[in-house]
């Protein structure tokens, strides 16, 4: 089952002082490569209004907003404010400055008009959100006919032994790794939260009922990881 939301946003306060480390070392730096192909596909370019949904700490948001330039602009939105609070820091001191709003928000209740952002991108948070559908609702009514948005986060493999290498690395390395920082529970969620997150050709429906006109979803790291791309129309 699903933890509530109040849940999950606790989860990630206490885990903001050490994610980021954490996410370098569980995924051997590996993550920033997927996140730049994912900022790719969402097809962020100079002067465009960006958002990028359940932002954590930022780096999704630092790299879109280094494709928008000084005339664009990236929102990066999450509920958790120790996350946001990174973010922010991390982002003021960048040089050149970057043009990023941070937003504390629910990305299920989005505070902006229909048909706002030119592009979006969302990292690991599809699998953490307590409505998936609404959570793709949302994001299709913000974005202007015709935007991009790009979703990475985990994917179950097709290959037999690729899912048991997921398995294997989630319990042995995961779990041991976060237990050293004491937050054993916070990343023990991973492994139940995979097992109830669509497929990639679940996910692919459920993009369609929300409205988008075109949805493909690409498998990354061996299928470990996937990207779902979305185009409004
Ligand atoms: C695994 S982190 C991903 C952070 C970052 N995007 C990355 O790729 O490293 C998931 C983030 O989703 C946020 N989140 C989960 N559900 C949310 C919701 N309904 N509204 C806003 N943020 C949410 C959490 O607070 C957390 O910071």
């Amino acid at each position: 089952m699903t933890p509530p939301a109040t849940e999950i946003r606790d989860i990630f306060n206490r885990i903001a002082p050490v994610y980021d480390q954490l996410n370098n070392w569980l995924s051997l730096g590996q993550h920033k490569i997927w996140k730049l192909m994912a900022v790719k596909w969402s097809g962020a370019k100079p002067g465009n209004i960006c958002l990028d949904l359940c932002c954590g700490s930022g780096d999704i948001a630092q790299l879109v907003a280094k494709k928008v330039g000084n005339t664009g602009k990236v929102y990066g939105v999450d509920f958790s404010s120790a996350q946001l609070g990174i973010a922010k820091t991390r982002a003021e001191s960048h040089y050149p400055p970057l043009s990023i709003n941070w937003i504390e928000a629910d990305v299920l209740n989005l505070p902006w008009d229909d048909n706002y952002f030119d592009s979006a991108t969302m990292g690991y948070g599809l699998r953490n959100v307590t409505d998936i559908p609404r959570c793709l609702q949302e994001l299709y009514r913000v974005l202007k006919p015709g935007a991009k948005a790009a979703i990475l986060d985990f994917n179950h493999p097709t290959q037999e032994t690729i899912r048991t290498f997921q398995q294997w690395y989630l319990d042995n390395i995961v779990v041991p790794t976060a237990k050293s920082f004491g937050l054993t529970e916070e990343y023990a969620y991973i492994a139940p939260s995979l097992d109830r997150f669509p497929t990639g050709q679940q996910q692919l429906e459920l993009a369609h009922q929300a409205g988008f006109t075109t949805a493909t979803h690409y498998p990354i790291a061996a299928g470990m990881m996937g990207v779902l791309v979305l185009s409004k129309g």
